[in-house]
Order: C-alpha cells, then sequence, then structure tokens
C-alpha cells in the first residue's frame, strides 16, 4: 500500500504563529494601557512605594485625587493620619509646611485648623452668635464692639472680689461647682467675670503701656478679642495666693480633675500657646456646658481646635 504523504504548509504555520504573537502583542498592549491608567502606576510613577501605595489605596477618593495632583508628598500621607485632618484645609496645612519643616503633622492640622497659620488678628472676622454657649472668641474671631451679652448677672459679693457680673446660667454651674468645692474646704473666688469692650480695651492698654505690644498680646485679649466680653468665662483665684499662684493651689488641682463636670474647661492650657494663641492661664475657665465639657475633657484638646472640628 502506497502510504500518503502529509504535505506541511510551512508558510500556514507561520502566519498562525504571527497573528497569534500578534493577538498576544495587542491583549499585552492593552493591558499596559489599562494600567498605565490605573492610581497604581501613577502613584507609582510619582515616587509612592508599594507599601504607601497600599496605604493610599484605602484612602477615601478625594484625599487619593490630592496625592495624583501634586508632587511625591510623605507628609501629606503623614497629614491624612490625624484625627482632626479637615480636606478643606489641606492646602493651607500644605503651604504651612513650606513656611515651618520642622512642626510636626498633629502641629500643623491643629494651627491651621485654629487660623494660627496666620499672623495673629490677621484674617479676622466676626465670630457665628448663633453658636450659643459655645461663641469663639479668639485672635481671629472678634465680638461686635456693642455686644453685650442677654441675661447677665451680678455675681454676689462673697463669690467675688468686687463687682462683677456673668451669664445667669454660667452663675448657676458656678455655684454648683463652689458649693462642691467648699465642701471639700477648698474656696472658688471670681476676679474677674464679664468685661465689657471699653473695659478690656483699658486692660489691655494697661498691659501694653506696661510692657510693651508684644508682650501684652501674649497674655491679654485686644478688645473685641476677649472672651471676657461673652460672660461665658471666669478667673478664678482662692484667698492667701495671687493669679499667677494659683496652679499651685488645692483648689486649681480639684478644678483640674473637676470643673468639666459643671461644665468648665480651662480655656488656655499650658504647652497649647501655639494653638490658644495665649500664655498658660490656670485662672481662666471658660464655660461650654457640661456635655461639650466632658468632650473637651477626654480628647485634651482645646477649645479652639474643638470648634474648629466639631462645630465650625
Ligand atoms: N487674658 C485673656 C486672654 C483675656 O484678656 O481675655
Ligand atoms: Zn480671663
Amino acid at each position: 500500500m502506497k502510504k500518503k504523504k502529509v504535505k506541511i504548509n510551512y508558510k500556514n504555520i507561520v502566519k498562525v504563529i504571527i497573528i497569534i504573537l500578534l493577538i498576544i502583542g495587542i491583549i499585552i498592549g492593552i493591558k499596559e494601557i489599562q494600567y498605565r491608567q490605573t492610581d497604581e502606576f501613577k502613584l507609582k510613577e510619582i515616587g509612592y512605594n508599594n507599601e504607601q501605595i497600599e496605604k493610599i489605596s484605602k484612602l477615601k477618593n478625594e484625599y487619593k485625587e490630592k496625592l495624583l495632583k501634586i508632587d511625591y508628598n510623605e507628609f501629606l500621607l503623614e497629614l491624612y493620619e490625624e484625627k482632626y485632618f479637615i480636606f478643606d484645609n489641606v492646602d493651607k496645612y500644605l503651604d504651612y509646611h513650606l513656611k515651618d519643616e520642622v512642626a510636626t503633622s498633629y502641629d500643623v492640622v491643629a494651627k491651621v485648623n485654629v487660623g494660627m497659620d496666620n499672623e495673629p488678628y490677621t484674617n479676622t472676622k466676626k465670630t457665628d452668635m448663633d453658636k450659643g454657649n459655645l461663641i469663639l472668641v479668639n485672635k481671629f474671631n472678634y465680638l461686635d464692639k456693642k455686644y453685650v451679652p442677654e441675661n447677665l448677672y451680678n455675681i454676689k459679693d462673697w463669690y467675688a472680689y468686687g463687682e462683677n457680673q456673668i451669664v445667669e446660667e454660667v452663675y448657676d454651674a458656678f455655684i454648683e461647682m463652689y458649693n462642691s468645692a467648699k465642701e471639700r474646704n477648698l474656696y472658688l473666688i471670681i476676679t474677674s467675670g464679664y468685661r465689657d469692650y471699653d473695659e478690656q480695651s483699658e486692660t489691655y492698654e494697661e498691659y501694653k503701656d506696661r510692657n510693651g505690644t508684644e508682650a501684652a498680646d501674649h497674655y491679654a485679649a485686644r478688645p473685641g478679642f476677649s472672651e471676657h466680653q461673652t460672660g461665658l468665662c471666669l478667673d478664678i483665684m482662692t484667698y492667701d495666693t495671687n493669679t499667677e499662684d494659683f496652679e499651685n493651689t488645692n483648689e486649681f488641682k480639684w478644678l483640674q480633675e473637676n470643673a468639666y463636670k459643671y461644665g468648665f474647661i480651662l480655656r488656655y492650657p499650658k504647652d497649647k500657646e501655639s494653638i490658644t494663641g495665649y500664655d498658660y492661664e490656670s485662672w481662666h475657665y471658660r464655660y461650654v456646658g457640661k456635655e461639650v465639657a466632658q468632650k473637651i475633657h477626654d480628647l485634651n484638646i482645646t477649645f479652639d481646635e474643638y470648634y474648629a472640628y466639631y462645630i465650625k
């Protein structure tokens, strides 16, 4: 029997191979084009490593988009991890970081959130009066010259040195706090409550004349910018001491542990000068109500930071 010879058509085989290779090439090309459009590729191109990209992939879209729009920025990744990071402030955080490269991400967020990336008394605005007990008054948020709180109450003279007034609700809270402290033989005496614009002006000018503007701005507010004009704060002292020594008294220690239970917070805490804009004042307590005072106490932040993040 004659064997049938199979004729191999090499030309056709080559053609098929070329077509297969072309298809593979096209598929690889498409995949590459698709990959180049992914965030992963773009982030790698910018300079982020795999570990960072993994983290970035879990971020909110707007956070990711910001990273894609700018050059490699490790600091922005740190900022994103800050508890009080506010996305609307992102460009301000980055600008501030350029000016002060040693500031930590916490400080940058805190300072920008409260406006301290600006020179004090610049970029000022009238404060939002609809916030009730939570009105913010600081070096960027002021009160009308004519603003006088409603329900001002004359403080009875055994609670205060000299004539003083505060808002009635604050007075009630103070009495509750006063009575609790008294049960432990501690005496909280008010040295200053509500101060109107003119009185604050006199106080500030006096300090200024004595020590110069720079020093005065550390411990006294300019008129219109003092919390004392809200009638919501108190300077507290006790017998046999002066203001500066108040922090060494048992009354102060008790306030540290208990003031928040009555709705008061220490408004200018130690080591927070760069956020509040004022030197530490162991005697100045602000009424914010029990709920908010408890939160501020638990979070261990200043009222300015709390306001920026939770109220504004
Ligand atoms: N001492 C505080 C800052 C005031 O003058 O209001
Ligand atoms: Zn004060």
